[in-house]
């Protein structure tokens, strides 16, 4: 009788361990199945990296500006040379100053050597390579008595000769005001007395004040 007892007994218990093994046999299978989803993940983040980079790379190239400097939009030393052949060319029609270049334009030697200086100036107003080498502007005109009339007259032809030589008003406007910004040192720096008469007169008479 208790024999029959004790082997119900473990029966019973023995079930009651199969089920219980058995069911967190189960439950363990289930939680290891969602792993691979989260690794298959990650190569879907991979994938977007090359897009973003292929994507970069056609921005950087259609950006060639092509922006002209000063120097350039006046066409450079030959530009500026053509405009100073203009500029000469006016100021020797002006009979308000041509008498203070009379001469200089009957030595070639000295025409060419104001030329030069003269495009190495406006060169140098736009800057452009190279550097002025000629006289300050105090030494290059002192005696010479000039007087604002005079200067204005200049850098008019000055304006006139850029505009002749095909430069645009926003191309010339630089180098007019570096001119405008030399005036202090052109005028009123000559020794000599002053003769308003002469100057009026002086367009018949073509010697200015001998040096
Ligand atoms: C901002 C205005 C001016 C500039 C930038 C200028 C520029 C020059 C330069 C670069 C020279 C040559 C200097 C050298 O030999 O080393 C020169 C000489 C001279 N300038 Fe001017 N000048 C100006 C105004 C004037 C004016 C208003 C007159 C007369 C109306 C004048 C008459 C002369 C004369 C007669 C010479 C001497 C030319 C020679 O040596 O053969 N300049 N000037």
């Amino acid at each position: 009788m208790t024999r029959k007892i004790l082997v119900a007994a473990a029966l019973f218990a023995s079930t009651a361990y199969v089920v219980a093994c058995g069911g967190d046999k189960a439950e363990g299978a289930g939680a290891t199945t969602p792993k691979p989803e989260v690794s298959s993940a990650a190569p879907e983040v991979k994938s977007a990296e090359p897009a973003v980079s292929s994507a970069a790379a056609p921005s950087a190239t259609p950006e060639p500006p092509k922006v002209k400097t000063p120097f350039e939009k006046l066409g450079g030393k030959d530009g500026i040379t053509k405009a100073v052949d203009a500029i000469i060319k006016k100021i020797g029609d002006d009979k308000r100053i041509n008498k203070y270049f009379a001469k200089t334009v009957k030595d070639p030697k000295k025409l060419e050597a104001l030329k030069a200086n003269l495009v190495d100036q406006i060169t140098a107003a736009v800057g452009g390579p190279g550097e002025y080498k000629g006289k300050d502007m105090v030494a290059a005109h002192k005696g010479m008595n000039l007087k604002e009339a005079d200067f204005t007259a200049f850098v008019e032809d000055v304006a006139a000769g850029l505009k002749d030589a095909g430069v645009a008003d926003e191309d010339a406007k630089p180098i007019l005001d570096t001119l405008n910004g030399m005036k202090d040192q052109v005028v009123d720096n000559g020794k000599k007395a002053p003769k308003p008469a002469a100057s009026a007169a002086a367009s018949t008479s073509a010697k200015p004040k001998g040096k």
